[in-house]
């Protein structure tokens, strides 16, 4: 028998470089409690608890029972693209062409093809901080540095222009805005929104609107989209959404955005030679999705208001804590820092010593650029997010 090779295995600079994503990290370690056999609750999800709607499963069922199996063009089905540009049309009265459209897996990969498709070797790329764990990945990965602006507690985690102006410089390429936001649930109001973006513009710079939460937004706040911005700007906007958190599609794998033709068709070229178009059978579930009923969309958003006021009205008696009440998503992110202590003196190791004595599984604030918060998801049951809340509670009670 030959002698067993030892051989260490060497990776890419490019891949020793690349951060894990942060959040599947916690929700690992939960899991791993859980299958000791101790009491878990999750409240560190990205993801609705609700179940995908009837109709967009059953037009899955349908394509996969007429043999719908096959490759379809990179960039997704026509009646597809059709029915993205019909969204913005719908919703926000942007008259775009199908062109100007692309279906991409999960608004993470419009996310990744656009950055590798605008970004130069070197380009800064701001966003307000806290920002969505995977944007410095996105923007690293194609040769970017991404340049967080911190905004304040006290403000609702709100860019403010003056701080935008004075952040870009002669290398910056690109503002992110991402309305409402993950983690911060933060809504920005038309004319903040507005403000923020047109000052971009004015800067030559290319604005990237991530718009993934954008229907799940409270009332009396509405949705708004930098969609019509694009209308007016081509060249220099971006639109990126998609079905998961909307239509509660995390495992079907639908995002898409709204560009330039040249730009779609930059996006396609790498989509093509990566991973070709996206599931067949989800491309029609999709279609059902955005040409069909939104009501389901609704009550889904109506549940994550009530959820809402719930967890705000138990973290109201957590007499150490800032949480500012957001208008969108399914997150609170919760300013614990006068909570912290000497064995637990930041937001990862709280979150570790919440995961152990309360039982509840949070996000470090760390993951997101801000290590004196935590991120509570409400995408649970009424009951369970209660029971979760009142646990923290008892412990924040001891600290
Ligand atoms: C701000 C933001 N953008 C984009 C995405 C990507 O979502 P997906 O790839 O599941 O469509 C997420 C998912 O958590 C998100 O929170």
């Amino acid at each position: 028998m030959d002698p067993v090779k030892v051989i260490s295995m060497r990776l890419s600079q490019r891949m020793r470089q690349l951060k894990p994503s942060a959040t599947m990290a916690i929700s690992a370690k939960a899991l791993d409690m859980k299958a000791q056999g101790k009491q878990i609750i999750s409240l560190s999800v990205g993801e609705p608890d609700f179940p995908t709607p009837q109709h967009v499963q059953d037009a899955a069922k349908q394509a996969i029972d007429k043999g719908f199996h096959k490759y379809t063009q990179p960039p997704g089905l026509p009646e597809l693209r059709r029915a993205i540009a019909g969204y913005f049309h719908h919703f926000y009265g942007v008259e775009a062409p199908a062109e100007a459209t692309i279906a991409t897996n999960g608004g993470k990969q419009a996310l990744y093809n656009l950055f590798q498709s605008i970004i130069d070797p070197g380009d800064e790329v701001l966003v307000a901080l806290p920002y969505w764990v995977s944007y410095p990945a996105l923007v690293e990965m194609a040769g970017g540095v991404l340049k967080p602006i911190p905004t304040r507690v006290e403000e609702n985690f709100k860019l403010q222009p003056e701080d935008l102006v004075r952040a870009i410089g002669p290398k910056t390429r690109c503002l992110i805005i991402n309305s409402p936001s993950n983690p911060t649930g933060c809504h920005y109001t038309r004319e903040e929104l507005y403000t923020l973006a047109q000052l971009a513009l004015d800067k030559g710079l290319f604005l990237v609107s991530d718009e993934i939460y954008d229907r799940l937004v409270f009332s009396p706040a509405e949705p708004i989209s930098l969609s019509p911005l694009w209308e007016e700007n081509p060249e220099q906007v971006a639109v990126i959404n998609g079905l998961s958190k909307s239509f509660a599609m995390t495992g079907w794998r639908i995002g898409y955005a709204l560009a330039h033709p040249e730009l779609i068709k930059a996006m396609q070229k790498l989509q093509g030679q990566t991973t070709s178009n996206i599931c067949a059978v989800t491309q029609k579930a999709a279609e059902a999705a955005l040409v069909g009923s939104w009501e389901p969309v609704k009550e889904m958003c109506t549940a994550f208001q009530r959820r809402r006021d719930l967890a705000l009205d138990i973290i109201s008696g957590w007499s150490r804590a800032t949480c500012p009440k957001p208008d969108g998503a399914f997150y609170l992110f919760c300013e614990l820092k006068d909570y912290f202590t000497a064995q637990a003196p930041d937001s990862s190791s709280f979150c570790c010593m919440l995961l152990e004595k309360a039982g509840v599984a949070l996000v470090p604030g760390a993951a997101f650029g801000d290590d004196s918060c935590l991120r509570i998801s409400y995408a649970v049951d009424d009951e369970v997010l209660r029971t979760a809340l009142n646990k923290i509670g008892e412990v924040l009670a001891e600290c």
